[in-house]
């Protein structure tokens, strides 16, 4: 409730500049309700048109949607294309010269390359893959740096029809090795190492740790880029480097032409069970979503220079670095390294130095760099910047003013865009020449989107009352499917409770008398750590697996540059500890869910009991756990509980 308070209490809206409106591709309010009426009245046909304007076809569809087997929709379903060809050839007759990426690494070097250039080494990069024998349909599991060569890889498995399954480079060896296992990968691409705020990463070796556990036998091929001159150990029946692959490969490669609906790429995201979805995303539909939405939310136009912060590791890397921006021909930087390195003002330089028109980043990083100088920005002359864009989780108001005032300098309009990995591309964002932005609300659906709020029954809640969001009309770059798992996409996104007619996105939300939408939050055992999305039960599981450990169970706490953070209630299989052993055991716990997950699942707090707080029937009262790790007076009725008595253990810290 308090959240639901707080935000309805920001009354602060925000038209844009007459100026910006007017040079905008939708331009003022009426351009947007004229597209979502022509969205609401004529469906197809508005999505229809999209697909033929947006998308060059080798074979145009006849067909729009398909829903004789809904959930299972399909789009443009007898459609012809490649998306490789959509993001690279079809620039190269006016643009080839075009700088498509500015590559800025970590200490510092900046390259560019070429549309012409990148197509080339697309091509060549896709022959040398063919030449291991991938094919159409086959897995290639890509754990890598930001990087020019991240994008290449993935843009070459889009052209021979491979399906790219990209691990983020901060996940562990267990967590590739579930990924190869469960979508069955053939070959791995990677790096010898990434560079990260002066740091060495060793991505190769553990790709060797992935390898080497049980369940991981399909990897029959590692290519390894090399970053930097570090070595790692060589294993010369499966590794090849990358530069020997390609060295006699020819620059020119024909593309695999797909059918609409062939899976483009599966990209693994934390739900309510321990094991991670594989999310499906199609061919057509997704790069017609990426493509649209690039071009409305960020009012993209040719001479733009845009930067999105976020990692090919997550849905934002690959719809906002690697497909959104090249198949619009866009000039975009590509950074290696971190916010904070050499020092706080690292964003703030990029931006002046390559007169950066979009700026697309996290709330968490936003929040981080007010901490570490609010006045560095001041500093450096940002007046390229024209749009400013968020996503990934809510950004407080606090933080929202700041980055328009002092990032923007009052004159960008803010895009605060709500979307998922499951819906692929951008749903819920103001289009910034048209819709007045409020500081911490996504505003008002794109046109064609029909996101609502409703109750358990399925039926629309009245403004200011909370509910669950979802989409009551399929959309084209929607996940198809679970990678192996049909059931639990359907039971999942398209629950009975609905009658199985509308996508349940997950989370709560309210609407405010405007009709904006605010995100309240998950409505499952979900977190959002720093804008990454984390199952509590996938930590749990972690923890369990540990020798020490009889039980597990985890909860986020609100923290104030990552918005969630990790406190984990753990009762050991041996006697609680006290004192300098609690500490130890803790310490030793964080560093084995760094191991089995990632950095970015460790826990802040651990806290240890005899028991978890249970009610008769053995069930975990989270709500309990929730209180204690915010440190809240427990006011609940503690009365069902079996063991009121461990309240106390865990509510002290070590
Ligand atoms: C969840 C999806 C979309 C790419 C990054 C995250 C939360 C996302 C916003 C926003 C409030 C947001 C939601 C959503 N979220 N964007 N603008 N305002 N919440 O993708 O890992 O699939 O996570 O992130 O809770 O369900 P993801």
């Amino acid at each position: 409730m308090s959240t639901l308070e707080s935000i309805l209490k920001e009354t602060r809206s925000f038209p844009p500049s007459d100026d910006f409106r007017h040079k905008a591709t939708v331009s003022g309010m009426e351009a947007y309700n004229a597209l979502c009426e022509q969205a609401n009245s004529q469906y197809l046909s508005f999505w229809e048109k999209l697909a033929r304007e947006q998308i060059s076809w080798k074979q145009p569809f006849t067909r729009v949607l398909d829903d004789s087997q809904a959930p299972f929709f399909k789009w443009f379903d007898d459609g012809v294309l490649n998306v490789s060809y959509n993001c690279l050839d079809r620039h190269l007759a006016t643009q080839s010269d075009k700088t498509a990426i500015i590559f800025e690494a970590d200490d510092g070097e900046v390259s560019r390359v070429s549309y012409a250039e990148l197509h080339r080494r697309v091509c060549r990069f896709a022959n040398g893959l063919k030449s291991l024998g991938v094919k159409k349909g086959d897995r290639v599991v890509v754990y890598m740096p930001m990087g020019v060569e991240a994008v290449v890889t993935m843009q070459a498995c889009a052209r021979i029809g491979a399906i790219h399954s990209v691990v983020f480079g901060g996940f562990s060896a267990g967590a590739v090795r579930d990924r190869v296992q469960d979508a069955g990968a053939t070959v791995v691409v990677t790096s010898n190492e990434g560079m990260r705020g002066g740091k060495s990463v060793p991505l190769k070796a553990t790709v060797d740790e992935a390898l080497a556990l049980e369940g991981a036998e399909s990897v029959q091929k590692v290519v390894v880029h090399q970053r930097t001159s570090g070595q790692v150990a060589w294993d010369a029946s499966r590794d090849i480097w990358w530069h020997e692959l390609i060295a006699s490969q020819p620059e020119s490669c024909e593309p695999e032409w797909m059918n609409a609906e062939d899976p483009l790429f599966i990209l693994y995201t934390s739900g309510s069970t321990g094991k991670p979805k594989g999310i499906q995303h199609s061919s057509a539909g997704y790069l017609l979503g990426a493509i649209n939405s690039f071009r409305w939310v960020f009012d993209f136009k040719p001479d733009d220079v845009y930067w999105c912060t976020a990692d090919v590791g997550w849905i934002t890397g690959h719809s906002y670095v690697c497909y959104g921006p090249l198949g619009n021909g866009a000039t975009q930087v590509i950074f290696e390294g971190v916010p904070t390195y050499p020092d706080a003002s690292r964003f703030w330089r990029m931006i002046e130095q390559h007169k950066v028109s979009i700026f697309y980043t996290a709330p968490t990083a936003i929040r981080s760099l007010i901490k570490l100088g609010a006045d560095l920005p001041k500093q450096f002359d940002l007046s390229s910047l024209r749009v400013l864009g968020t996503v990934g989780e809510p950004i407080n108001p606090e933080a929202w003013i700041w980055y328009y005032e002092t990032v923007g300098g009052g004159r960008c309009p803010i895009v605060d865009t709500w979307w998922q990995t499951e819906t692929g591309s951008a749903m819920i964002a103001p289009l910034p020449g048209a819709v007045p932005t409020k500081p911490g609300s996504c505003t008002l659906p794109l046109p064609g989107i029909m996101a609502d709020i409703v109750d358990e029954s399925g039926a629309q809640v009245e403004p200011g009352r909370g509910g669950f969001l979802v989409i009551k009309k399929p959309f084209p770059s929607l996940v198809r499917t679970i990678w192996n798992d049909p059931e639990r996409f359907k039971k999942t996104y398209f629950p009975e409770e609905f009658n199985g007619q509308y996508y349940l996105a997950g989370d709560s939300a309210n609407r405010d008398e405007n009709g904006y939408f605010w995100i309240m939050g998950r409505i499952d055992d979900v977190l959002n750590v720093s804008g990454h999305r984390l199952g509590t039960m996938e930590i749990e599981s972690a923890l369990v697996a540990n020798p020490l450990v009889a039980e597990a169970a985890v909860v986020g706490k609100p923290h104030d540059v990552k918005g969630e953070a990790v406190v984990a209630f753990v009762v050991l299989k041996g006697a609680r500890p006290v004192g300098e052993e609690a500490k130890k055991v803790a310490a030793e716990l964080k560093n084995w869910v760094a191991h089995e997950i990632g950095k970015i699942a460790q826990p802040d707090d651990i806290r240890f009991g005899e028991n978890l707080p249970k009610t008769r029937s053995g069930k975990i009262m989270r709500r309990l756990l929730r209180s204690i790790a915010k440190g809240e007076e427990i006011t609940q009725d503690t009365s069902t509980l079996e063991n009121p008595q461990i309240l106390a253990q865990l509510q002290q810290p070590l």
